[in-house]
């Protein structure tokens, strides 16, 4: 599934649209393909302030248009440089819940120059079903986001 997506994804990144069409057709594309991706969403860093700010994303509309770093599995992202795999979200005493349905979410940074500038977060309604393939995959849609995003 995820390797019929990659030419999809390079795609959108070269196609004529603006950074944030671009943006919400991969959050859509994502959402529409994979079926354990419920919401998915870019939050980038606010400027130079310590939070990140919701970007394009697929989904029922969120509240938490801002998060500051270190509050939920977003803002610890922001501060760990590292991938946050949650199976059980209830399990997570940091978290900041934005629907009663998702059960599981995963965060990837995206690094520009070595910088983590951003993520991209995925809820899922579905409990524990995210694998290392996911990872793998949400690497490349950073990596290739990295390509056009300017902060
Ligand atoms: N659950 C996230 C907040 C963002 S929503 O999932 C859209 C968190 O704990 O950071």
């Amino acid at each position: 599934m995820f390797d019929s997506l990659i030419p999809r994804i390079t795609a959108i990144t070269a196609s004529a649209k603006d950074v944030d069409s671009k943006l919400l057709s991969i959050c859509e594309l994502l959402k529409k393909e994979v079926p354990h991706y419920d919401w998915v969403g870019f939050y980038f860093k606010n400027e130079d302030k310590r939070e990140l700010k919701l970007g394009p994303y697929a989904g029922a509309p969120t509240d938490h248009t801002l998060i500051p770093f270190g509050k939920g599995i977003c803002g610890q992202v922001a501060e760990s440089n590292q991938n946050f795999v949650v199976p059980d979200v209830q399990a997570q005493d940091n978290y900041i819940a934005c629907s009663i349905n998702v059960k599981s979410e995963i965060v990837v940074p995206l690094f520009i120059d070595g910088e983590n500038v951003g993520q991209i977060d995925i809820d899922s309604n579905t409990p524990d079903p995210f694998t290392a393939e996911d990872e793998r995959f949400l690497e490349f849609v950073n990596a290739e986001v990295a390509k056009i995003y300017v902060p």
